[in-house]
Formats: structure tokens, C-alpha cells, sequence
């Protein structure tokens, strides 16, 4: 049997629908039609969230999971995607682990002191990722929300997340948003001890938070490696593509598929595909059909429209919808997505536009 087609016993090859035609996706199964998601789908750029926001600063929602659900199932349904990402963090993991860190409105993530020593990495802490499990208490309530087949037979797609440990070392060592990476690739060029250490110190910790994300009830786990594509291909594959490799595997082995994106990835994208994860998620630069070329036919891919697209008149918008879906070409394993989040700002019309679009244009069959 073709590896694309491959199924379990118990389910007929013909099959299209039952459970979770975004699931089925990841996995290269058939589907009824494209599932469609998008990044940061519960953001600024929507009123409801922003009305929350106006009582609950962004942690406090996190970490409360009655908000964090709301605000979840609360996107999901007012833009009628197949799939709900868990409304979290890719920070969250610092507290347990010794950082501590805020939002600065406007400015983003500071981190109060940066990770800059050995002496520093040999204090981070492993052993409270117990602390995290407010985040399954949210995936949860929002997987009994789900529980039930939508109208259309389809059951939404649960995703958990965490970030990579390049993406989350960065923010660690640079202490915030960085344009440069100086510190962090000074860190990973000149300290032979410190680096694998702090590496090996994130896998574990965000292996068991996925863990417990998918005890919850999450179905498919992403992968945030937003900012690899600062990396060269020989630093990405000397410095980072163990441990990712590494944290793939182990969430693959609670059963569920990995989805791992990262943006400006082009370069990367052969390489990221050896850490073995079932969905390559490409940014917009790189056109949908030559991206999925480079991960690999083996390999199901998730975008890749510009979010600025967004932005763009109706009659733009819909041909630029229609040419990605044209780029996958109606081939199993492919999820539309945007080649990155939602931005500030974004009329919550054209998002709910695309969703109506990939709807009618991506059917199969
Ligand atoms: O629907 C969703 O996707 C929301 C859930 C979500 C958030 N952060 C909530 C959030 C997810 C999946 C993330 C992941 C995340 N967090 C990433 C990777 C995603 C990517 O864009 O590649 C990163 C890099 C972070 C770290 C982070 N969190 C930054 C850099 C910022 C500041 C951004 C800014 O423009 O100020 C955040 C804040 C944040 N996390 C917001 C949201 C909705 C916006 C701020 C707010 O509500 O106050």
C-alpha cells in the first residue's frame, strides 16, 4: 500500500470522513475537503478576545482555563475552522523552569534576567513542569466542548502547543524579541557546555508539558520553532536539529502527530523534516508546491498564505486562497493555514472569508 493511503485495520481505505478530517490530514489520510486553521486565531486582532483582554492581562487568561478555553472555543467557532489551538503561551514554560518574565504592552516578552552562564543554565529547573498543568485543565474543558461531531460530521481538531528549544533559548538568552540573535548565537558558538545543557534542559521540560497536553485531550501537538530561520542550514543541523529531533520523537510517542513550524525556513526545510514530524509548516515565502517538495512527499505540510493577504481586496484575496489550494494540488496532507499569525489589526471578515473559500474550493473528490 502506498505510504500516503496507509490506514489502520479497523478503517476502510475508501474512507474520507469520520473523526477529524484535520487529523486525518496530518496523517496523509484522505479527506472530504482541505481542514483549514490559522495561527494566532485567537488574538488582538479579534473584538471578542479583546473584550477579555480588557479584564484579564494575557497571563492571567493563560493560566485561568475557564478564560482560556472561552477565549479558544470562541475563535474556533466565529471563524468556523476544523481545528482550535489551545489559547496559551510559548513562554509559559519559564516559570517552572527558574525565569521569570512579563509582557510589556507593546514591547513583548522580557524576560527579568537573561540566561547568559553556564552557572545560569546549570540553576534552570526541570523538575516543575507539574506547574504547567493548568494548560491541560484548559484543553480539557475545550475537548468536552468539541466532543460532539459538528453539524457536517466532522469532529474540530484539538492542538496543543510548545515552542522548539532554539526558539525558547533565544528568549532565554536574549531576554526578549531579538532581531540579531547575537547573544543566543554567541551562547551556541562559544559555550561547548552551557548550550547543550540548556537544550537538553527545554527538551525535557517541554516533553512533559506536551505529555500533559495530550493526556488532556489534545489530538496533534505543533511545535513553535518560529525563529529558526535566523539559523544557516550548518548552524540549525550542528546546534538545534538533535534535541529537536529528540522532542519530536518523544511527542510522537504519545500517539499523536507533530506539526513543527518555524518562518523563513526555505533553506531549512530538508532539515527540518529529519526530525521526523508528520507536518512541515511553511511560511509564505517559499510557494506552497516547492516547499512540500523540499520536506518530502513522506511528509504533510500545513500554509501557507501571507497574513497580509488579509488585507488585500476580496477579489485579491480569493485568487491568492485559490492558488495555494492549486499549489497542493487536492494531494493528501495538506492543511491551509497562513505562512504565519494573524497580525493586529486584521478585519475578522477576510478571515472568515478564507475559511468560506478553502470550504467551497478545497474539496476532494
Ligand atoms: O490563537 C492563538 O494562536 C493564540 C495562542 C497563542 C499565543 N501565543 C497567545 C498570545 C500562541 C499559539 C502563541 C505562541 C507564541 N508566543 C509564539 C509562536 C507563534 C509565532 O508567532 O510564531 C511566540 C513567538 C510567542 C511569544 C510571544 N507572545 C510574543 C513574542 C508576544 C508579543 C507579541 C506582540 O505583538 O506583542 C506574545 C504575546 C501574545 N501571546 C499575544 C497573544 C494573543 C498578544 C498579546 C496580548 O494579547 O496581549
Amino acid at each position: 500500500m502506498h505510504p500516503a493511503t496507509a490506514v489502520t485495520p479497523e478503517e476502510p481505505a475508501v474512507a474520507t470522513t469520520g473523526g477529524s478530517r484535520f487529523v486525518r490530514a496530518c496523517l496523509r489520510r484522505p479527506v472530504d475537503r482541505t481542514p483549514v486553521w490559522f495561527l494566532r486565531q485567537a488574538g488582538r486582532y479579534m473584538p471578542e478576545y479583546m473584550a477579555v483582554r480588557q479584564h484579564h492581562s494575557l497571563l492571567d487568561i493563560c493560566r485561568t482555563p475557564e478564560i482560556a478555553a472561552e477565549v479558544t472555543i470562541t475563535a474556533a467557532e466565529r471563524l468556523g475552522v476544523d481545528a482550535a489551538i489551545i489559547f496559551a503561551d510559548l513562554l509559559l514554560p519559564f516559570t517552572p523552569m527558574g525565569l521569570d518574565f512579563e509582557f510589556v504592552a507593546g514591547e513583548g516578552p522580557q524576560v527579568h534576567t537573561p540566561v547568559r552562564s553556564l552557572e545560569h543554565v546549570a540553576a534552570i529547573r526541570t523538575d516543575r513542569a507539574d506547574e504547567l498543568t493548568y494548560v491541560a485543565r484548559s484543553i480539557e474543558r475545550v475537548a468536552a466542548y468539541f466532543a460532539a461531531p459538528r453539524a457536517d460530521g466532522d469532529t474540530l481538531g484539538i492542538i496543543g502547543f510548545c515552542g522548539a528549544p532554539f526558539t525558547l533559548a533565544s528568549y532565554m538568552i536574549e531576554g526578549g524579541s531579538s532581531r540579531n540573535y547575537i547573544e543566543t548565537k554567541k551562547m551556541m558558538y562559544s559555550d561547548s557546555a552551557g548550550w547543550p545543557l540548556l537544550m537538553e534542559k527545554l527538551v525535557t521540560v517541554l516533553a512533559a508539558f506536551a505529555a500533559q497536553q495530550v493526556e488532556a485531550g489534545a489530538d496533534v501537538i505543533q511545535i513553535f520553532d518560529s525563529w529558526a530561520g535566523a539559523l544557516s542550514v550548518a548552524d540549525y543541523r550542528q546546534y538545534c536539529l538533535a534535541w529537536t529531533t529528540e522532542l519530536v520523537q518523544r511527542v510522537k510517542a504519545l500517539g499523536v502527530p507533530v506539526i513543527y513550524f518555524g518562518v523563513d525556513t526555505a533553506s531549512l526545510l530538508p532539515a527540518m523534516r529529519e526530525t521526523t514530524a508528520d507536518v512541515i509548516g511553511l511560511d509564505w515565502r517559499v510557494p506552497l508546491d516547492i516547499g512540500w517538495k523540499a520536506v518530502g512527499e513522506g511528509c504533510a505540510v500545513q500554509g501557507n498564505l501571507d497574513p497580509i493577504t488579509l488585507f488585500a481586496p476580496g477579489d485579491v484575496l480569493e485568487l491568492r486562497v485559490r492558488a495555494v489550494l492549486a499549489a497542493a494540488g487536492r494531494r493528501p496532507g495538506h492543511i491551509f493555514n497562513l505562512g504565519h499569525g494573524i497580525v493586529p489589526g486584521t478585519p475578522v471578515e477576510s478571515v472568515v472569508r478564507v475559511v468560506e473559500l478553502v470550504k467551497e474550493y478545497g474539496r476532494h473528490g
